[in-house]
């Protein structure tokens, strides 16, 4: 599959055992160039070696940050920055991020400041990171005041996807991915729903995985090449995001895993959407059916729709007195609507 932006094309493959063949791959994008594989503590264990025994022909070296969100930080960017110029790595130099998304954000966010920008290419490991985090460009470090805070846009040289890494990824992961790809089902491709539909539940799907994961990029690639830079459509993106930022904000940390919370919000959104005729009847309980086949949860307890709001208001979305919130017009098709800050409450209430 190739994406093709405004100011540079690359591929993304994907394809099982692909990493049996990332010598290859590594050697159709670069020559005589370092390569720095940043990866986390779980990953770089399991995939790591792999890649560096093809890769006898460059001179490689790796740095692997602690597994987790706490690793997105500027220290850590720091680090890195101190790394590569401890290895004299100078702009002809290359990065392979290797890992989830967060790996994905802080690899590309490195590649895209160290230097003005080096090259890098993305190796994501989690399914989340497979469907999600390692296209559009996006790479972000978290500041002490917010989630992705800083960042830039940086386009990889390459995707390198191989679903058998999601043999070993923990099924609470497993499932984060897959709240992502029914969320891509959803806003715009009403096959790769019945997919979901037809399929018995995760395993099933892992079964898939290659032509499921296809079908979500797909997807995500339509609304990146459309909006690069994030100023319109990307935001069908966000379905069932508005609330479920609100409930994994409001939750602590650890309570509820963002994919999660993104299930329930896509729940939420689409009850009170149906009640007031802007989706159709019966979707909620689509979207409910479709969650708990893949053991995803449909509601939150304690429901409590003033934290919420509260959470809601001070989000980024929120610009000014209205927020603009994605709804289904039918399964496989979204829209944005333009609603005051004051109608999301309505929305919310319909939790209790
Ligand atoms: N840039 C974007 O557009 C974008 C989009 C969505 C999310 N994100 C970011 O992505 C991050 C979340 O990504 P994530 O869910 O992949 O988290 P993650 O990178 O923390 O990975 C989840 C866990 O799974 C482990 N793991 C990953 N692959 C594995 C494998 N194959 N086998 C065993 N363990 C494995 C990791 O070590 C980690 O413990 C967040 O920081 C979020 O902000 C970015
Ligand atoms: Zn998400």
């Amino acid at each position: 599959m190739e994406i093709v932006l405004s100011d540079k094309s690359y591929e993304i493959i994907v394809k099982r055992h692909a990493l049996d063949t990332v010598g290859e791959w590594i050697a159709s994008l670069w020559q005589n160039k370092k390569i720095a594989i940043i990866s986390d503590e779980h990953v770089f264990p399991l995939y790591g070696e792999k890649i560096q025994q093809q890769l006898a022909n460059y001179e490689v070296c790796h740095y692997t940050v602690p597994a987790g969100e706490s690793s997105k930080s500027l220290e850590m960017a720091n680090n890195l920055y101190d790394f590569l110029a401890d290895q004299q790595f100078t702009r002809s130099d290359a990065i392979i991020a290797l890992g989830g998304g967060v790996v994905g954000d802080l690899a590309s966010f490195v590649a895209s400041t160290y230097m003005r920008g080096i090259a890098f290419v993305q190796i994501p490991t989690s399914l989340l990171a497979q469907v999600d985090s390692s296209i559009g460009g996006k790479t972000a470090v978290n500041s002490s005041k917010a989630k992705n805070m800083i960042g830039t846009f940086a386009q990889p040289d390459g995707v390198l996807i191989d679903p058998e890494t999601l043999n070993t990824l923990p099924e609470l992961r497993v499932r984060e991915g897959i709240a992502e790809i029914i969320k891509c089902g959803a806003i715009s491709d009403a096959s790769l729903w019945n997919d979901l539909e037809k399929l018995t539940g995760i395993q099933d799907l892992l079964a898939h995985s290659e032509a499921i994961i296809l079908k979500a990029l797909e997807v995500k690639k339509t609304v990146v090449e459309e909006d690069e830079f994030d100023n319109g459509s990307r935001l069908l993106l966000n379905f069932g995001h508005t609330i479920g930022h609100a409930i994994e904000n409001t939750a602590g940390y650890g309570k509820i895993s963002h994919g999660e919370a993104v299930a329930i919000g896509m729940v939420k959104i689409s009850q009170t959407a149906e009640k007031k005729n802007l989706s159709p009847a019966g979707i909620t309980n689509k979207i409910k059916a479709m969650n708990q086949k893949y053991q995803l949860p449909i509601t939150y307890q304690p429901w409590e729709a003033e934290k919420f709001y509260t959470a809601i208001t001070h989000d980024k979305k929120a610009r000014g007195s209205s927020l603009n919130i994605i709804l289904l017009a039918e399964i496989g098709k979204a829209y944005i609507k333009k609603i005051k800050l004051t109608e999301i409450k309505e929305f919310l209430l319909e939790g209790e």
